[in-house]
Formats: C-alpha cells, sequence, structure tokens
C-alpha cells in the first residue's frame, strides 16, 4: 500500500523544454530516420527522453533526470542495468573476440542451461531477437509438418513478422465473430496469401479455438501461442485453454509453439513450468540475452531435426551471421545463472505484492482501473472490467486517454512503464522502490480525480 502521507514526488520532465538535450536530439534524429525513431514500440509524441545511462533499476536521461525503470527494455533485463557479474561476463569475452565463423563453449553452456530448465525443450538453436525465433520456429513446423498453414491468437504478439503479426490490432469494426475472427493485416501491403494462411483464434475460449484448429486440422502446421500474452492484455492463460491447445494439435500432429520470449520471467521453469503443459517447441528471447540482442527456438528432439545440417542440408536450414554470438552467450550464461529458484520466487512474490497494491490504489482513489499479470509481469489497464481476452481488454477511446494520462504522469515523475501500460520487476528492486513507485501512481491517480 501506498504511505497514507504523500512524500514529496520528484519532477523528471527536464526533456519536454524544446532547448533540452533530447529535444536537440529527437530534431537530429527526425532528419535522419523516419518520425526520428527505429523502434516503433518505444515511440512517444512528441518525442521521448533520450538515455544516458543505467545501473540497477534505475535510468538517467541525456537532461540528468533519473528514473525508477520499471520496463527493463521491455521485460528483457531481469537483473536490470549493468549489473557487476554480466558486465564482467561480456567484457572478458569481448576483450577475446566478439564474433567468429566458428561456433564457441559458450553457445553449448547456454544452450544446456536452457535445456536442463525448459521442461519441453530436449535442444535450442539460438537467433538474434524473439522475432527470428519465432519465424524459425514457424519454418521448423512447416518443415516439420509439410503444411503451409499456422493458427494464432487475436492481439497476441510474435515480433516484427507479417504472419505473426495478423490480427494484431484488430478492432470491432473488423475482427468479424468471437468464435470465428476475421484474419485482419497489421502492416499495410500484407499479401492476401499470408491472410490466408492464418487462422485466428479467441483467446481464453477453449472450446471455440478447439474447434477452428479442428476445421484445419489438415492444413496446419502450428499452433503458436504466448500464455501470458502482453499486448492481449496479459492476462495468462487459463489451464483449460493450454490443456486443450495440447490435446488437439496433438490428435491432429500440429506443432504446439509456446512464445515464452516474455513468460519465461513467469519462473525457473518457464510458463511451460508454472502452467505444467509441454509444447512441441518454445521460442526465447529477451532474458537469456543478459541485456543483448538475443533469440532461440528449442523443442522435442524430433521436431528441432529438421534444422540438423549433420546429414546433408536440412529440411529447414537456417542460417544467421551473429547466431549465438559469444558477448550474448557469456551475458545471457551470467544472468541466467544468477536466476535460481529463489530469484526467480523472490521476484514473484514482490510482483504479487505490486498487483495487489496496484488494485488497491485503484480503489482508493476511485478511478475506474485493474492490473493483470503474474510473476514479474505487470499491465495497468483504465477499466475495471472483467478481463478474458483481447477484445474485453482493448481499450475504448476514453480508456487509452486515461491510461495515456497515468503513464506521461509517471514519467514526468521519475517511473517508467511502456505507454500500453506494460511494467515488469528486476532483481535490484525491492520493497523500497516498489513502495516509491505506488506513491507517484496513487498521485497520479489523485491527479486523474481531479481532472
Ligand atoms: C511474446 C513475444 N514474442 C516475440 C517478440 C519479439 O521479440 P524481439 O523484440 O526480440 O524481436 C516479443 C517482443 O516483445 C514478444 O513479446
Amino acid at each position: 500500500m501506498p504511505a497514507s502521507e504523500p512524500r514529496t514526488l520528484p519532477v523528471t520532465r527536464r526533456y519536454a523544454d524544446p532547448a533540452s538535450a533530447a529535444a536537440r536530439l529527437h530534431r537530429q534524429a527526425r532528419s535522419v530516420m523516419p518520425g526520428g525513431n527505429s523502434r516503433t514500440s518505444v515511440f512517444m509524441a512528441p518525442y521521448p527522453p533520450y538515455a544516458a545511462e543505467g545501473l540497477g533499476c534505475w535510468v538517467v536521461d541525456v537532461d540528468g533526470d533519473r528514473r525508477l525503470d520499471l520496463l527493463n527494455n521491455y521485460t528483457s533485463l531481469i537483473h536490470g542495468h549493468a549489473h557487476p557479474a554480466i558486465t564482467a561476463a561480456a567484457s572478458a569475452r569481448l576483450a577475446r573476440g566478439s564474433a567468429f565463423a566458428l561456433p564457441t563453449s559458450e553457445e553449448v553452456e547456454l544452450a544446456a542451461l536452457l535445456v536442463e530448465r525448459l521442461p519441453a525443450v530436449d535442444q535450442v538453436r539460438f537467433a538474434n531477437s524473439g522475432t527470428e525465433a519465432v519465424m524459425m520456429a514457424i519454418q521448423g513446423a512447416r518443415g516439420f509438418t509439410g503444411r503451409p498453414k499456422i493458427a494464432k491468437f487475436e492481439g497476441a504478439y510474435h515480433g516484427s513478422y507479417d504472419y505473426a503479426e495478423v490480427s494484431l490490432s484488430s478492432s470491432p469494426e473488423n475482427w468479424g465473430p468471437l468464435a470465428e475472427p476475421a484474419s485482419v493485416p497489421y502492416a499495410h501491403g500484407t499479401p492476401p496469401a499470408v491472410l490466408a494462411d492464418v487462422v485466428v483464434l479467441p483467446f481464453n475460449h477453449p472450446a471455440m479455438a478447439a474447434r477452428l484448429i479442428e476445421r484445419h486440422a489438415r492444413e496446419l502446421a502450428a499452433v503458436i501461442v504466448d500464455p501470458v500474452p502482453n499486448r492481449a492484455g496479459l492476462m495468462p492463460a487459463s489451464r483449460e485453454l493450454l490443456e486443450s491447445l495440447r490435446a488437439v494439435t496433438a490428435a491432429h500432429g500440429i506443432v504446439l509453439i509456446f512464445d515464452e520470449v516474455i513468460s519465461f520471467r513467469v519462473g525457473y521453469h518457464g510458463a511451460q513450468g508454472h502452467f505444467g503443459v509441454n509444447p512441441d517447441l518454445t521460442t526465447l528471447a529477451k532474458i537469456i540475452g543478459g541485456g543483448f540482442p538475443v533469440g532461440a527456438v528449442g523443442g522435442r528432439a524430433e521436431v528441432m531435426a529438421v534444422f540438423d545440417p549433420s546429414g546433408g542440408t536440412p529440411k529447414v536450414p537456417h542460417a544467421g551471421t551473429f547466431n549465438a554470438n559469444p558477448v550474448t552467450m557469456a551475458a545471457g550464461l551470467a544472468a541466467m545463472r544468477l536466476m535460481d529458484r529463489a530469484a526467480f520466487d523472490r521476484l514473484a512474490e514482490l510482483g504479487a505484492k505490486l498487483r495487489d497494491s496496484v488494485a488497491a490504489c485503484f480503489k482508493d482513489a476511485g478511478i475506474p482501473g485493474s492490473v493483470t499479470g503474474v510473476g514479474s509481469l505487470f499491465r495497468l489497464h483504465p477499466s475495471d472490467r472483467t478481463l478474458v481476452d483481447y477484445r474485453s481488454s482493448r481499450h475504448e477511446k476514453a480508456e487509452a486517454a486515461r491510461l495515456e494520462r497515468i503513464v506521461r504522469f509517471l514519467l514526468d515523475h521519475g517511473v517508467m512503464i511502456s505507454t500500453t501500460g506494460l511494467g515488469c520487476l528486476s532483481t535490484p528492486m525491492g520493497d523500497p522502490e516498489i513502495e516509491g513507485f505506488l506513491d507517484v501512481l496513487a498521485a497520479a491517480l489523485r491527479a486523474e480525480r481531479g481532472a
């Protein structure tokens, strides 16, 4: 709970001054990058603060303001910034060469760690991002089954890749019936063939999803599901949904992919361990790179064999100049070794406390709002509807505007979460940081009530 006497709030708005270093950088950025931006998810109108440095759970911007980092590069920094053990491991590797056209011992060690921890992973291959991991998993499933289509859930994000983006942001005007969601393009110019090859499923509606999978079964290579889908609301999948997906895909020889790019944060054995359901393939990224670009696909040896080049050209060739980059592997190994069971449990406990307190904050302020998430993940919602799926968690116009004001208030008072309300914890955080955040959130909600 926030302290009853509000403390003095930090004010972190120097970036907003048109004469600030951030404003200057953005003017220059606009002339050399479209919209001054290289990553849609970090765009803020008219421009964001620019980062100068990070240490632990704090980030300092180029204008000298310091914020609690509750976004952690979109959940990827589970130990916050510049953790000494990770910095030492990456620097030591860097000093001995940063990339080779040969494998290194570090990739074998990180692969072994992932195989040991993830119940459904016998073997692993590395890539450079979660997007690449998803592309590789989908190709792998096609190669294994010889079928063209995939099924994914409405509103779920699986990276910047046209098949994975179908129905990422569908709206009431185009989303069609819940029992048979339409395949809606995200990027302009998405080929109709892509839409035709993606079956869209309603999240947390197991019977409807199973019916659609059965209808397309003979053409489906894969069903991909994020067990804790952020963009679809960060409501965990029901166990019933995951068990039903496991049963129906197994019955029809369809590859079940768990996208654990974010959800590996949920526990030592990932979301698959948490929910007790084993997929055929698992995609990973974010925390396994220790703060460096990374992606990976793991899974059953029988399916992973499609990538095996040892008997000649594999069914699914997979190359990549920086795959299993040794600096990334060294940093990832250091980060994952620090994340023992106790570290996962402590973050999950802190996360549960934070989510309870955030819900109480909304209630005390009398502002419609709620919070979803699991483990060290949370997401603020500007409504108190029951949230089940993408459709129920999609914001109305006034709700979106309320969330935008709250997020901006946080940004301008020393706290960073995503513009969509996503946040997560890192190991340098403890009760004082959480209480500091709750103070600022309570002030944001008081300001909302005043408005
Ligand atoms: C569930 C999920 N899958 C895939 C991706 C893509 O990962 P990356 O940004 O590393 O390409 C993301 C990114 O946020 C994600 O949340």
